[in-house]
Parts: structure tokens; sequence; C-alpha cells
């Protein structure tokens, strides 16, 4: 108001005065486009999903003062895994966890209740995000993270509860101690035992049904599926069975998600109680089906059934033979129980790629350990 009163009253005060004016309107324009191409770069991250990547630049000036784009790339804080996270998620447990992969190394903003994060990557910057106390029904959580410059990242969660009905006793189906959640990028080679866990979220985006075409396979139960590549090596090693012998194997189970795996051990805990269901099956989150790489075999021999007897025939004895030209390897040897954690699964075969696993038979490890030491996690 001032300056503009003062413009009318001498030339040479108008000359300088226009001179400033033009310069600070040519400093808020600058400025608002900067302003705008920040929030449309923004708006459009932020709001693709639930997800707000309220990437607040931190230091305004730093960016008028020209910013190189370089720079501005190093202080962009991003998703990376963003289709991954759900938008609603439904869990039987009290807790329920996600990972994401974030561009910069991220931190809970404080004052979080009953969130934690857990970094499960040496090198990249990958997360478990761990929600806790979630109460029956639907509830709404809120997650800030951010980084070293104040970046943030917001996002925002439907939690919905189910009720499972468990055994009497049992409210929930406890987490084994020291449990850690376990790398998810290694691929083939991902640790999963009585310690290292997978998050609810895990689910492999290359599941095929390996009772249809072009499988074919022989099964059970109806839409038994797996990752492609373990399918295919699938394929492969019951044709030569074929050939070899003659007859089918039946796989009675493969992929099973965090959900299922928790009905299978819940209703393991009903016809044999916790401590005798905990050596024969993995409580949700630990099972190596979860992986969708992972095969539970039957036949005649063991009367279609998982059991023992299947060791005592034929098919398992070319399977320690030739099993390993395929890729396929066996999770839970006899007398193991102690490094394993679980009993004998004779039926149980992982596929963890033929060179891997010619080097695993080498190693004369259990599986958990020999994943283990590659890792050099412990
Ligand atoms: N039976 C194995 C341990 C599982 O449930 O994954
Ligand atoms: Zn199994």
């Amino acid at each position: 108001m001032k300056i503009s009163s003062n413009i009318y009253h001498t030339k040479p005060k108008i000359k300088k005065l226009q001179t400033r004016h033009i310069l600070i309107v040519l400093l808020s324009a600058t400025t608002t486009i900067l302003i705008g191409i920040f929030i449309y770069d923004n708006t459009f991250r932020l709001y693709k999903n639930n997800v707000h990547n309220n990437n607040i630049i931190p230091n305004t000036s730093v960016i008028e003062s020209e910013v190189t784009e370089e720079k501005y790339e190093n202080i962009k804080l991003e998703i990376l895994n963003i289709n991954d996270i759900p938008k609603h998620a439904k869990t039987y447990d009290k807790n329920y966890t996600f990972t994401i992969k974030t561009t910069n190394n991220v931190v809970l903003e404080k004052n979080q209740k009953f969130i934690d994060i857990q970094k499960v990557a040496k090198n990249e910057n990958i997360f478990v995000v761990i929600l806790k106390n979630i109460g029956n029904g639907i509830s709404n959580r809120t997650i800030e993270l951010i980084d070293n410059k104040q970046n943030r990242i917001v996002i925002d969660i439907t939690l919905e509860k189910i009720a499972y009905n468990l055994p009497f006793g049992i409210s929930e189906i406890p987490e084994w101690p020291n449990t850690k959640y376990t790398n998810i990028y290694n691929n083939l080679l991902i640790v999963v035992d009585k310690e290292y866990r997978l998050p609810h979220n895990y689910e492999p985006n290359d599941l095929v049904e390996i009772g249809k075409e072009p499988y074919l396979l022989y099964t059970n139960i109806p839409n038994i599926k797996l990752r492609k590549e373990a399918a295919d090596a699938l394929k492969a090693m019951l044709m030569q069975y074929k050939k070899d012998t003659g007859k089918n194997l039946v796989v009675a189970s493969g992929y099973r998600s965090y959900e299922e795996q928790y009905k299978v051990y819940v209703n393991w805990i009903k016809s044999l109680g916790m401590k005798e269901a905990d050596k024969i099956s993995a409580r949700p989150g630990y099972s190596e089906h979860q992986l969708g790489t992972v095969v539970d075999f039957i036949n005649e021999e063991s009367d279609y059934n998982l059991d023992i007897k299947f060791s005592k025939g034929k098919a398992f004895s070319w399977l320690l033979k030739y099993a390993v030209e395929y890729g396929f390897v066996m999770s839970y040897p006899e007398n193991k129980e102690n490094i394993t954690g679980y009993s004998f699964e004779p039926w149980h075969w992982r596929y963890i790629g033929i060179e891997n696993a010619k080097k695993f038979l080498k190693s004369g490890k259990t599986l958990n350990k020999f994943l283990r030491d590659m890792f050099n996690i412990n």
C-alpha cells in the first residue's frame, strides 16, 4: 500500500520504484512457477495411490537459488513399490505388516503409536512397516515416514480385523521369539524359517495355476499355484518322472497366502494342540509355501496323504536323485529338526534354481542354514 501511494508522487521515485516493482514481480513469478512445478509433480505422485508423498522441499530458499535438477533429484523421497501397498488390508491378527521400498532411508516420524518399521535389506531402502494393536472391525491408520532431510511420506491404510475362531485359551497366533522380517528381494533364495518371516502382504506377482494349461499337472485340489519359474521346472521334472517310472506324482499344495497359512495352522492346533502343530506346520508368515516356490507331493505310496510313508517309496528315491537337476531341494530332512524347526517332511520340495540346488547339495547343510550363510545372516 505504502509503495503504491508513493509511486505517483515524483518522477525519479516512480522510475526507481518501477524497477524495484518489476524485480519483485519477476521474483514472485519465479517463485510461483517453482512452487507450481513442485505441487504438480507431487500431486501426481501423492494421489496416484493412498500414499501421500508430502515431499516438502525442506528449504525453499535452496530451490529458489537455482537448485540443479540433479540436486533436486537427490532430495526426492518416493515409494518405489507403491502398488504393493494395500488401501484396505484385511487381517486375522492384531497386527498387519507390509513392505515398502523407498528412494531414501526413512525412519518413523515421532509420536506415532503402535507402529514400527524394520529395515530388511542392507544396501537398499526396504522396510517392513508393522502396524500393531489393531482393534476388531474397521479402522484407519496413518503412517508418517521421514528421511534425514525431513522429506515426508504419509501412507493411509484402512484396516479390517476379521475375528477368527481360535481354540479355547488362545487369543491370537503368537510370533516366534526373536522374529525378524526376511529380505524379500532375494528372489528364489529368501530365508524363511522360525526366525525369518514374511510380511502379511507378501505375494509373488508371477503365480500361475499348475492344474491348467499349459501345465496340466496332477493335483488333488483345484487352483494350486506356483511362481512361473518353479511351475516350468516342476512340469519338466514330472514329465521326466513319468517317462522313467510310468507314474504320476500328485501335487497336494503349492502357494499359500498368509491368510491361508493362518487357517491351515489353526486347523492343526485344533487337532494336535500348539506344541505338536509347531513341529509340522508353520505359523502364518513363517511358511515357505507363501513364497510360491514350494510343493508337497503325494502318491499311491503315501496313500495320497502327506505321510512319512512317502520316504519309503520309489518316488522319494527318484526325487533324491534327480530333483536337483530341476532345481528342487528338500527343506526338512530327517533328524535335523533342531536346525530346521520342523519334523522330517519328505513331501515338501522347494525350487531354488538348478545352480543353487547343486551348490546346496554339495554344502551338506539344511536349506535354512545354507540360505542364511549365503547372505551372511544368522
Ligand atoms: N509344513 C511346513 C513347515 C509349512 O507349513 O510350511
Ligand atoms: Zn509343505
